[in-house]
Formats: structure tokens, sequence, C-alpha cells
């Protein structure tokens, strides 16, 4: 059933990521209310975090405006991918402050802004990414927090979801104290995890009540399953995911 897998061919694919000796950080894992697709959905989903994450916009981490782009792994086999962005190219996006983005109040100020500080960890200029491998498991950098996700179903609608944070064995002091820091934007004790949970939870519900009560579709556009480099404004990963889940069900 499996092909080979092919990863995205950049600095931020799995080689690459994991071509030095690494060191385990720490981990946990939390219960959200919602199916195991959902979650899956989410992963690949790259609206959202512009308007569900504030954290990410206020403080310019991660804006779907940003440089970057959308990586298929296969197009034969587009199950997996690779979302990039370059966090340097956000101070020209003017639209936000035209359009009067809820999440976008830049004044906002940190009291420690040492969190946001980073290191240029490859050569791309990729600020964050997020590789999905078909399909629960997802390895993600957000500034220099290295962090690898999965999930599992726990029922037909709750899932746990596991995090597991980690760094290289020749990260000195500064660096894997950072990291550690940096999980925060992330983890159970940072926002990112705790909206989606919400948000899932919300979906899973507002399908109960759709009308056809086990099922409800919603896509902004589109047919194609194929790499965006230019844009993260696709469903192209979402799309890819079906796929895989229905040749591997036997629907295609
Ligand atoms: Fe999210």
């Amino acid at each position: 059933m499996w092909k080979a897998f092919s990863a995205p061919r950049c600095a931020r694919s799995c080689a690459a990521t994991f071509s030095r000796p690494l060191k385990l950080l720490g981990y946990h894992s939390q219960i959200i209310h919602n199916n195991w697709k959902l979650y899956a959905e989410n992963v690949r989903d790259s609206y959202h975090a512009t308007l569900l994450h504030t954290f990410y916009t206020t403080f310019k981490i991660n804006r779907l405006d940003m440089d970057g782009g959308i990586r298929i792994t296969d197009a034969a086999q587009p199950w997996h991918h690779l979302s990039f962005a370059k966090r340097a190219t956000l101070d020209a996006a003017e639209e936000y402050k035209a359009a009067e983005v809820h999440s976008a109040s830049y004044e906002t100020r940190l009291n420690g802004p040492e969190l946001l500080e980073a290191w240029n960890e490859f050569d791309d200029g990729i600020t964050h990414s997020i590789q999905a491998l078909f399909p629960t498991l997802a390895i993600q950098f957000t500034l220099n927090s290295l962090a690898v996700r999965w999930f599992t179903p726990r029922g037909v609608d709750k899932t746990e979801l596991f995090w597991m944070y980690i760094g290289y064995e020749d990260d000195d002091e500064a660096e894997e104290r950072m990291r550690i820091m940096q999980s925060n934007l992330t983890g159970a004790a940072g926002l990112v995890s705790l909206e989606d949970g919400c948000i899932n939870e919300f979906v899973q519900r507002g399908t109960k009540g759709s009308g056809q009560s086990a099922s409800a579709f919603m896509e902004m556009g589109g047919k194609t399953v194929e790499s965006s480099e230019a844009s993260r404004a696709t469903e192209v990963a979402i799309r890819g995911f079906w796929k895989g889940y229905r040749e591997i069900m036997g629907f295609a």
C-alpha cells in the first residue's frame, strides 16, 4: 500500500532536521474533544493560524501573507506536505492594517521580548515550518522550537495529541534554554494547542448541528493537489490528506 516516501527537497525536510544527534527536551500530551480527522485537517490548514492564533499575528511569527508556500511531496501520492514561511518579509504587509484584522494589534509588547529572539537554524530563511507525514505525524519548527507531534484516536470525538520537544546534542546552554522557552509558543502552557483544541471542539459540535448530523463540508475552493510555492493561501494539503484517506479506505 505504501510507496516510498519522498520528502520535500529543502533544508526543512526530515533528513535535514534530523541530520544531527538529537536531545529530548520534554514531552506532554493533551486530550482534545474532536475526531482525529479534524485535527489532521487542522495541521494542514493554513488559513486558521492568522485568524485563530492571535499571538502568531500580533508578534509577527506566522501570518498567511508571509513569504512562504506549501510543497506537496509526491504528485502521484500527495499525502504529505511541507508548509513553510519566512518571518523576515512581514513589514510590507499593509493590507492587514487596512483591513483592520482584529488579531493584528502590533502595539502589544511582551514583558519578556527575548522569547522571540531567534537565530537562523538553516540558511533557507525559514522561521516557521510544519511537515505533515500522513496520517497523524507532524514535525515543526516555530522559530527555534523543534517539535514532533502526533495524535491517536481515543473515541469518535476524542483524540490524544502528543508533543515531543527536541534539541540537538551539540546545542550550547543558551540555545537549549531558548528552545525550551520557545516551546511555550505551541505547547500546552502556551496558546496554540489550547486554541486548536477549543476550535476543533466547536467544529465537531457544529458538524452535529449541520442538518446531516454526521458530516459537514466547507471549502474555499480548488480541486488539484499540487505544490504552491508562492503562497500558503490554499487547501492543497487538506485535499492531499483526504486523497490518502480515501485511497486507503477504498473510497477512491
Ligand atoms: Fe492551529
